[in-house]
């Protein structure tokens, strides 16, 4: 069958792992997409590193909007990170029709409803799995498994960054600043890693996570969040001494007026389940009125585990782009509801 193109835009830790997987899991992938999902072009800023990344058959632009341009690419794959060239690449894709991919949270988190907006108004896709949680697949939880539920809360711990340097701290005696590096180097942390100790990435994926469990538009100006940086080896000595553990938690759930949206340090006692998720794994609760208390764990950053997210949903999206656009999935599945408007 003919294969489904894909642009890649970006080939840095999560590109890397995507082109990698892609090639390493071809024949399973082709397999379960229905057809085979080859990338046709990639876009980066150091072309030796695009050629040596996705294999020299590939053709290697600068330009990402080259790619988004392209008349034989189906779906732009957009894993540059932040919201300026990456906001204007996603709604230049969708303009021309084309499905988007993306794993970048503060995009979804803080564009979602215009990006969502356009794209249904083009009838394309734009999916988002690696932008929450890594490698767990939580979006397809929340929008398929628990569909039948009325989701009461959400509560995780859904910044790796964060939850490393916290576990390195305790484990190991190692400095903050030490364990961010090795967080760095291992490909975990964002460009600029503030938005990971200060709480901002979490607070992204926890907004998503509760546009998609409550039916309301994605709002993080809404959340109060609050980071790690002011913890040092004490607080967390301390912690330990009293049979707590500090983690990094985010929360939203229904309120008499609203939805609460917040992220901050949280104890926990040592002996509840997420108290024991370490290093760079995430753990993602969701209490559903029908099935009760759910927990999805797994790691919540890292190349391959990232890219593992990134291509189900390419495989998702070539199943739904070769089958009838009318049984298309909506984008947050929105249920505009009796809360939708509620203050947050
Ligand atoms: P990296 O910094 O490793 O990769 C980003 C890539 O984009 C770099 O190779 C960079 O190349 C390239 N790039 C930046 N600007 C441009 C441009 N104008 N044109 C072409 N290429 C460009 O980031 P990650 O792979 O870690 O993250 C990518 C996205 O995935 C982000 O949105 C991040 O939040 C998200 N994410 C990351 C996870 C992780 O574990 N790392 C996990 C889940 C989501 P260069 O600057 O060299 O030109
Ligand atoms: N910087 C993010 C984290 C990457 O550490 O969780 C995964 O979204």
């Amino acid at each position: 069958m003919k294969a489904i193109h894909v642009g890649l835009c970006g080939v840095g830790t999560v590109g890397g792992g995507t082109a990698a997987v892609l090639k390493r899991n071809a024949e399973e992938i082709a397999r379960r997409a229905g057809r085979p999902i080859v990338i046709k072009i990639a876009a980066s800023r150091d072309l030796e590193r695009a050629r040596t990344v996705c294999g020299p058959d590939i053709e290697v632009v600068a330009d990402v909007m080259t790619v988004a341009d392209h008349p034989d690419v189906d779906i732009v794959v957009e894993l540059i990170g932040g919201t300026t060239i990456a906001k204007d690449l996603v709604l230049r894709a969708i303009e021309n029709g084309k499905h988007v991919v993306t794993a970048n949270k503060k995009l979804i988190a803080e564009y979602g409803n215009e990006i969502f907006a356009r794209a249904q108004e083009k009838g394309v896709m734009v999916s988002f799995e690696a932008a929450v949680a890594g490698g767990i697949p939580v979006i397809k939880a929340l929008r398929e498994g628990l569909t039948a539920n009325r989701i009461e809360w959400i509560a995780g711990i859904i910044n790796g960054t964060s939850n490393f340097i916290l576990t390195e701290m305790r484990d190991k005696g190692m400095s903050f600043a030490a364990a961010l590096a090795d967080a760095q180097r291992l490909g975990y942390a964002e460009a600029d890693p503030t938005f990971d100790i200060e709480g901002h990435d979490a607070a992204h994926k926890l907004t998503i996570m509760s546009a998609i469990a409550f039916g309301i538009p994605v709002q993080f100006e809404k959340a109060y969040l609050e980071g790690i940086s002011k913890l040092d080896a004490l607080d967390i000595k301390y912690a330990s001494e009293l049979g707590y553990r500090i983690k990094l938690l985010g929360v939203t759930r229904r309120r008499e007026n609203g939805i609460e949206l917040r992220v901050a340090p949280t104890l926990i006692p040592h002996k509840r389940l997420i108290a024991n998720v370490d290093g760079v794994m995430n753990a993602v609760l969701v209490k559903g009125d029908a099935v009760g208390a759910t927990l999805y764990y797994g790691p919540g950053a890292g190349a391959e585990p990232t890219a593992s997210a990134v291509i189900a949903d390419l495989v998702d999206v070539t199943r739904l782009a070769t089958a009838d656009p009318e049984n298309r999935v909506p984008h947050l599945a929105f249920q505009p509801s009796a809360i939708a408007n509620l203050p947050i």
